[in-house]
Protein backbone atom coordinates (compact mmCIF):
# COMPACT_ATOMS: atom_id res chain seq x y z
CA UNK A 1 0.00 0.00 0.00
CA UNK A 2 1.61 3.36 -0.83
CA UNK A 3 0.33 6.33 0.87
CA UNK A 4 0.82 9.68 -0.45
CA UNK A 5 0.33 12.98 1.98
CA UNK A 6 1.58 16.15 1.02
CA UNK A 7 5.13 17.26 1.16
CA UNK A 8 5.26 20.29 2.74
CA UNK A 9 5.23 18.62 6.04
CA UNK A 10 4.18 22.04 8.24
CA UNK A 11 0.58 21.29 6.14
CA UNK A 12 -0.93 18.61 7.49
CA UNK A 13 -3.48 17.01 5.78
CA UNK A 14 -7.14 18.13 6.41
CA UNK A 15 -9.26 16.44 3.84
CA UNK A 16 -8.68 12.66 3.18
CA UNK A 17 -9.15 10.96 -0.33
CA UNK A 18 -9.35 7.59 -1.11
CA UNK A 19 -7.81 6.51 -4.60
CA UNK A 20 -8.87 3.07 -4.64
CA UNK A 21 -6.50 2.06 -8.01
CA UNK A 22 -3.09 3.22 -8.59
CA UNK A 23 -3.91 6.23 -11.35
CA UNK A 24 -1.28 7.01 -14.04
CA UNK A 25 2.68 7.92 -12.95
CA UNK A 26 1.83 11.47 -14.21
CA UNK A 27 -1.25 11.97 -12.55
CA UNK A 28 0.09 10.24 -9.37
CA UNK A 29 3.23 12.79 -9.42
CA UNK A 30 0.90 15.27 -9.30
CA UNK A 31 -1.09 14.20 -6.00
CA UNK A 32 1.81 15.91 -4.16
CA UNK A 33 1.31 19.27 -4.99
CA UNK A 34 -2.43 19.49 -3.35
CA UNK A 35 -1.80 21.18 -0.08
CA UNK A 36 -3.93 20.18 2.49
CA UNK A 37 -4.68 16.87 1.11
CA UNK A 38 -4.00 13.30 1.93
CA UNK A 39 -4.20 10.76 -0.66
CA UNK A 40 -4.46 7.00 0.83
CA UNK A 41 -3.31 5.20 -3.46
CA UNK A 42 -4.14 1.37 -3.66
CA UNK A 43 -2.67 -0.86 -5.53
CA UNK A 44 -2.43 -1.44 -9.75
CA UNK A 45 -5.61 -4.27 -8.78
CA UNK A 46 -8.85 -3.88 -7.80
CA UNK A 47 -9.08 -3.74 -3.86
CA UNK A 48 -10.94 -6.61 -2.24
CA UNK A 49 -14.25 -5.76 -1.27
CA UNK A 50 -13.38 -5.48 2.61
CA UNK A 51 -10.66 -3.45 1.63
CA UNK A 52 -12.91 -1.13 -0.20
CA UNK A 53 -14.93 -0.47 2.37
CA UNK A 54 -12.05 -0.23 5.08
CA UNK A 55 -10.13 2.06 3.17
CA UNK A 56 -13.02 4.49 2.65
CA UNK A 57 -14.47 4.89 6.10
CA UNK A 58 -13.88 7.98 7.19
CA UNK A 59 -12.63 9.71 3.92
CA UNK A 60 -13.79 12.78 2.16
CA UNK A 61 -13.82 11.66 -1.04
CA UNK A 62 -12.96 8.49 -2.73
CA UNK A 63 -11.54 8.23 -6.97
CA UNK A 64 -12.34 4.76 -8.12
CA UNK A 65 -12.74 2.33 -10.89
CA UNK A 66 -15.69 0.90 -12.94
CA UNK A 67 -14.38 -2.40 -11.27
CA UNK A 68 -15.21 -0.86 -7.73
CA UNK A 69 -19.04 -1.24 -6.84
CA UNK A 70 -20.47 1.68 -5.38
CA UNK A 71 -23.57 0.76 -3.54
CA UNK A 72 -25.38 1.22 -0.18
CA UNK A 73 -23.05 -0.72 1.40
CA UNK A 74 -19.93 1.25 0.25
CA UNK A 75 -21.52 4.29 1.36
CA UNK A 76 -22.62 3.47 4.70
CA UNK A 77 -19.24 2.34 5.06
CA UNK A 78 -17.59 5.47 3.84
CA UNK A 79 -19.77 7.27 6.45
CA UNK A 80 -20.79 11.25 6.39
CA UNK A 81 -17.65 12.86 5.63
CA UNK A 82 -17.58 11.12 2.20
CA UNK A 83 -18.54 14.24 -0.24
CA UNK A 84 -17.70 12.71 -3.76
CA UNK A 85 -17.00 9.67 -5.55
CA UNK A 86 -15.20 10.09 -8.95
CA UNK A 87 -15.21 7.35 -11.17
CA UNK A 88 -12.60 7.17 -13.79
CA UNK A 89 -14.47 6.45 -16.52
CA UNK A 90 -17.32 7.53 -18.63
CA UNK A 91 -19.66 5.04 -17.95
CA UNK A 92 -20.87 4.96 -14.30
CA UNK A 93 -23.10 1.77 -14.25
CA UNK A 94 -21.20 0.52 -11.41
CA UNK A 95 -22.32 3.41 -9.24
CA UNK A 96 -25.94 3.31 -7.65
CA UNK A 97 -26.52 7.13 -8.06
CA UNK A 98 -30.00 6.44 -5.73
CA UNK A 99 -28.05 5.66 -2.85
CA UNK A 100 -25.65 8.85 -3.63
CA UNK A 101 -27.81 11.19 -3.86
CA UNK A 102 -29.68 9.33 -0.25
CA UNK A 103 -25.68 10.45 0.76
CA UNK A 104 -25.81 13.43 -0.31
CA UNK A 105 -22.54 12.55 -1.92
CA UNK A 106 -21.80 13.73 -5.95
CA UNK A 107 -20.90 11.60 -8.83
CA UNK A 108 -18.89 12.56 -11.05
CA UNK A 109 -17.43 10.27 -14.81
CA UNK A 110 -14.89 11.36 -17.28
CA UNK A 111 -17.30 12.54 -20.64
CA UNK A 112 -15.02 14.11 -23.33
CA UNK A 113 -11.57 12.56 -22.63
CA UNK A 114 -11.54 9.32 -24.18
CA UNK A 115 -13.49 9.63 -27.00
CA UNK A 116 -11.17 9.87 -29.56
CA UNK A 117 -8.97 6.69 -28.13
CA UNK A 118 -12.33 4.88 -28.23
CA UNK A 119 -13.59 5.66 -31.37
CA UNK A 120 -9.78 4.61 -32.64
CA UNK A 121 -9.75 1.25 -30.32
CA UNK A 122 -13.71 0.63 -32.23
CA UNK A 123 -12.04 1.48 -35.35
CA UNK A 124 -9.31 -0.54 -35.05
CA UNK A 125 -11.74 -3.51 -34.71
CA UNK A 126 -13.69 -2.93 -37.57
CA UNK A 127 -10.45 -3.19 -39.43
CA UNK A 128 -9.43 -6.60 -37.80
CA UNK A 129 -12.82 -8.20 -38.24
CA UNK A 130 -13.52 -6.47 -42.00
CA UNK A 131 -10.10 -7.95 -42.89
CA UNK A 132 -9.60 -10.93 -40.59
CA UNK A 133 -6.41 -9.68 -39.26
CA UNK A 134 -6.44 -11.64 -36.09
CA UNK A 135 -7.30 -14.95 -38.00
CA UNK A 136 -4.51 -14.04 -40.55
CA UNK A 137 -2.02 -13.46 -38.03
CA UNK A 138 -3.05 -16.82 -36.05
CA UNK A 139 -3.04 -19.07 -39.77
CA UNK A 140 0.61 -17.54 -40.11
CA UNK A 141 1.90 -18.25 -36.62
CA UNK A 142 0.24 -21.62 -36.74
CA UNK A 143 3.18 -22.58 -39.60
CA UNK A 144 0.60 -23.08 -41.94
CA UNK A 145 1.72 -24.06 -45.24
CA UNK A 146 0.39 -20.80 -47.76
CA UNK A 147 0.54 -19.16 -51.24
CA UNK A 148 -1.53 -16.25 -52.39
CA UNK A 149 -4.40 -17.12 -54.08
CA UNK A 150 -7.69 -15.22 -55.05
CA UNK A 151 -9.65 -16.89 -52.53
CA UNK A 152 -7.93 -16.52 -49.85
CA UNK A 153 -8.90 -14.71 -46.34
CA UNK A 154 -11.27 -12.97 -48.39
CA UNK A 155 -13.37 -10.17 -46.14
CA UNK A 156 -15.31 -7.12 -46.14
CA UNK A 157 -14.08 -4.49 -48.91
CA UNK A 158 -15.06 -1.51 -45.71
CA UNK A 159 -14.16 1.54 -48.10
CA UNK A 160 -16.39 -0.01 -51.37
CA UNK A 161 -19.61 0.72 -50.08
CA UNK A 162 -19.52 -0.98 -46.54
CA UNK A 163 -22.62 0.33 -44.28
CA UNK A 164 -21.81 0.84 -40.82
CA UNK A 165 -24.77 1.04 -38.53
CA UNK A 166 -23.74 3.88 -35.05
CA UNK A 167 -26.15 2.27 -32.34
CA UNK A 168 -26.21 5.53 -30.19
CA UNK A 169 -24.71 8.39 -31.75
CA UNK A 170 -22.98 10.27 -28.59
CA UNK A 171 -19.59 11.97 -28.38
CA UNK A 172 -17.91 8.72 -29.04
CA UNK A 173 -20.13 7.70 -31.79
CA UNK A 174 -19.96 10.70 -33.52
CA UNK A 175 -16.05 10.36 -33.43
CA UNK A 176 -16.79 6.37 -34.49
CA UNK A 177 -18.91 7.87 -37.58
CA UNK A 178 -15.88 10.56 -38.27
CA UNK A 179 -13.46 7.77 -39.18
CA UNK A 180 -15.88 5.84 -41.02
CA UNK A 181 -16.58 8.44 -43.33
CA UNK A 182 -12.87 9.27 -43.90
CA UNK A 183 -13.53 5.58 -44.85
CA UNK A 184 -16.17 6.15 -47.53
CA UNK A 185 -18.38 4.07 -45.27
CA UNK A 186 -22.10 5.02 -45.41
CA UNK A 187 -23.00 5.53 -41.73
CA UNK A 188 -26.30 5.27 -40.59
CA UNK A 189 -27.02 5.69 -37.18
CA UNK A 190 -30.11 5.66 -34.13
CA UNK A 191 -30.31 8.06 -31.83
CA UNK A 192 -32.89 9.23 -29.32
CA UNK A 193 -32.93 12.72 -29.35
CA UNK A 194 -32.56 13.53 -33.41
CA UNK A 195 -35.48 13.61 -35.74
CA UNK A 196 -35.65 10.38 -37.62
CA UNK A 197 -34.57 11.02 -41.98
CA UNK A 198 -32.09 14.01 -40.33
CA UNK A 199 -28.33 13.68 -41.12
CA UNK A 200 -25.96 15.07 -38.89
CA UNK A 201 -22.20 15.35 -40.47
CA UNK A 202 -23.19 12.74 -43.10
CA UNK A 203 -24.72 10.35 -40.90
CA UNK A 204 -28.38 9.51 -41.55
CA UNK A 205 -30.37 8.95 -38.16
CA UNK A 206 -32.46 5.74 -39.08
CA UNK A 207 -35.06 3.39 -37.02
CA UNK A 208 -32.97 0.73 -35.07
CA UNK A 209 -35.10 -1.72 -37.00
CA UNK A 210 -33.60 -0.45 -40.56
CA UNK A 211 -30.02 0.05 -39.27
CA UNK A 212 -30.20 -3.70 -38.18
CA UNK A 213 -31.31 -4.80 -41.50
CA UNK A 214 -29.36 -2.54 -43.38
CA UNK A 215 -25.53 -2.11 -41.80
CA UNK A 216 -22.85 -4.14 -42.67
CA UNK A 217 -20.84 -3.60 -39.07
CA UNK A 218 -23.13 -2.54 -35.97
CA UNK A 219 -21.15 -1.02 -33.17
CA UNK A 220 -22.63 0.12 -29.95
CA UNK A 221 -21.99 3.41 -28.09
CA UNK A 222 -25.03 3.31 -25.56
CA UNK A 223 -24.50 3.66 -21.89
CA UNK A 224 -25.50 0.60 -20.14
CA UNK A 225 -29.15 1.15 -18.75
CA UNK A 226 -31.87 -1.19 -17.78
CA UNK A 227 -33.51 -0.03 -21.04
CA UNK A 228 -30.39 -0.94 -22.89
CA UNK A 229 -29.41 -4.19 -21.21
CA UNK A 230 -29.60 -7.17 -23.62
CA UNK A 231 -30.34 -4.38 -26.17
CA UNK A 232 -28.76 -7.07 -28.27
CA UNK A 233 -30.40 -10.72 -28.30
CA UNK A 234 -31.87 -13.50 -29.83
CA UNK A 235 -34.68 -10.94 -31.69
CA UNK A 236 -32.32 -8.18 -32.56
CA UNK A 237 -29.75 -10.26 -33.93
CA UNK A 238 -32.06 -12.11 -35.86
CA UNK A 239 -32.90 -8.74 -37.25
CA UNK A 240 -29.33 -8.25 -38.57
CA UNK A 241 -27.91 -8.19 -42.08
CA UNK A 242 -27.02 -11.90 -42.75
CA UNK A 243 -23.00 -11.62 -42.73
CA UNK A 244 -22.58 -8.82 -41.07
CA UNK A 245 -20.56 -8.15 -37.46
CA UNK A 246 -21.02 -6.76 -34.21
CA UNK A 247 -18.63 -4.62 -32.22
CA UNK A 248 -18.85 -3.84 -28.58
CA UNK A 249 -17.05 -1.21 -26.94
CA UNK A 250 -19.62 0.24 -24.52
CA UNK A 251 -20.72 -2.10 -22.01
CA UNK A 252 -20.69 -6.19 -22.09
CA UNK A 253 -24.78 -6.01 -20.32
CA UNK A 254 -25.91 -4.79 -23.67
CA UNK A 255 -25.40 -8.05 -25.55
CA UNK A 256 -26.67 -11.32 -24.59
CA UNK A 257 -23.34 -13.15 -25.12
CA UNK A 258 -25.00 -16.68 -25.63
CA UNK A 259 -27.19 -15.26 -27.90
CA UNK A 260 -24.36 -13.62 -29.98
CA UNK A 261 -22.78 -17.18 -30.30
CA UNK A 262 -25.64 -19.17 -31.30
CA UNK A 263 -26.04 -16.34 -34.22
CA UNK A 264 -22.15 -16.46 -35.32
CA UNK A 265 -22.91 -20.27 -34.75
CA UNK A 266 -25.76 -19.99 -37.35
CA UNK A 267 -23.75 -18.20 -39.93
CA UNK A 268 -26.13 -15.64 -39.59
CA UNK A 269 -23.40 -13.30 -38.16
CA UNK A 270 -19.74 -13.54 -40.07
CA UNK A 271 -18.05 -12.29 -36.65
CA UNK A 272 -18.21 -9.91 -33.96
CA UNK A 273 -15.39 -7.77 -31.76
CA UNK A 274 -15.82 -7.60 -28.19
CA UNK A 275 -14.07 -5.17 -25.85
CA UNK A 276 -16.45 -5.34 -22.89
CA UNK A 277 -17.61 -8.48 -21.49
CA UNK A 278 -21.05 -9.40 -19.74
CA UNK A 279 -19.16 -11.17 -16.99
CA UNK A 280 -16.15 -8.99 -16.82
CA UNK A 281 -13.26 -9.95 -16.57
CA UNK A 282 -14.55 -13.54 -17.05
CA UNK A 283 -14.36 -14.10 -20.64
CA UNK A 284 -17.13 -16.28 -21.61
CA UNK A 285 -14.98 -19.61 -23.08
CA UNK A 286 -17.40 -20.05 -25.95
CA UNK A 287 -16.28 -16.40 -27.18
CA UNK A 288 -12.83 -17.10 -26.77
CA UNK A 289 -13.03 -20.75 -28.90
CA UNK A 290 -14.50 -18.57 -31.62
CA UNK A 291 -12.30 -18.17 -34.75
CA UNK A 292 -14.46 -15.23 -35.95
CA UNK A 293 -14.35 -13.19 -32.53
CA UNK A 294 -11.97 -10.96 -32.05
CA UNK A 295 -11.39 -10.05 -28.21
CA UNK A 296 -9.56 -7.32 -26.56
CA UNK A 297 -9.74 -7.05 -22.82
CA UNK A 298 -11.80 -3.26 -22.13
CA UNK A 299 -8.79 -1.47 -23.61
CA UNK A 300 -10.58 1.10 -25.85
CA UNK A 301 -9.42 3.97 -23.92
CA UNK A 302 -6.19 2.41 -23.14
CA UNK A 303 -4.37 5.43 -24.81
CA UNK A 304 -1.73 7.40 -22.64
CA UNK A 305 -2.42 10.79 -23.17
CA UNK A 306 -6.00 9.71 -22.53
CA UNK A 307 -5.90 7.78 -19.62
CA UNK A 308 -3.64 11.02 -17.57
CA UNK A 309 -6.71 12.51 -19.22
CA UNK A 310 -9.20 10.34 -17.88
CA UNK A 311 -7.61 10.41 -13.97
CA UNK A 312 -6.67 14.27 -14.20
CA UNK A 313 -10.32 14.83 -14.47
CA UNK A 314 -11.14 12.46 -11.50
CA UNK A 315 -9.18 14.26 -9.82
CA UNK A 316 -10.14 17.83 -10.89
CA UNK A 317 -13.46 17.00 -9.96
CA UNK A 318 -12.23 15.74 -6.38
CA UNK A 319 -10.41 19.03 -5.95
CA UNK A 320 -14.13 20.93 -7.11
CA UNK A 321 -16.04 19.27 -4.66
CA UNK A 322 -14.08 19.72 -1.71
CA UNK A 323 -13.54 22.99 -2.44
CA UNK A 324 -16.69 24.08 -2.15
CA UNK A 325 -16.89 24.26 -6.03
CA UNK A 326 -19.23 22.93 -8.60
CA UNK A 327 -17.91 19.68 -9.97
CA UNK A 328 -16.54 19.34 -13.71
CA UNK A 329 -18.53 16.99 -15.00
CA UNK A 330 -21.15 15.52 -12.47
CA UNK A 331 -22.76 12.87 -13.17
CA UNK A 332 -26.80 13.30 -13.45
CA UNK A 333 -29.11 10.47 -12.73
CA UNK A 334 -31.67 10.71 -15.43
C1 LIG B 1 -14.56 2.78 -19.98
O1 LIG B 1 -15.12 1.78 -20.26
C2 LIG B 1 -15.24 3.98 -19.60
O2 LIG B 1 -16.46 3.91 -19.32
O3 LIG B 1 -14.60 5.02 -19.55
Amino acid sequence: MTTSTNSVEAVKPTKSVYVARLLTDAVTRELDSHAGLGFDIGQEAPPARAELLERVTGKDAAIVTLTERIDEEFFTAAGPSLKVVANVAVGFDNIDLDAAARHGVTVTNTPGVLDGATADHTFALILALGRRIVEADRFIREGNDWVWGPRMFVGLDISAGATLGIIGLGRIGRAVARRARAFDMRVIATDATRPLGSSVDGVEIVTQEELLATADVVTLHVPLLPSTRHLINAETLALMKPGAYLVNCARGGIVDEQALIEAIDSGHLRGAAIDTFEGEPRVNPELIARPQVVLTPHTASAGEATRDRMCRLAVDNVLAVLDGREPLTPVKAS
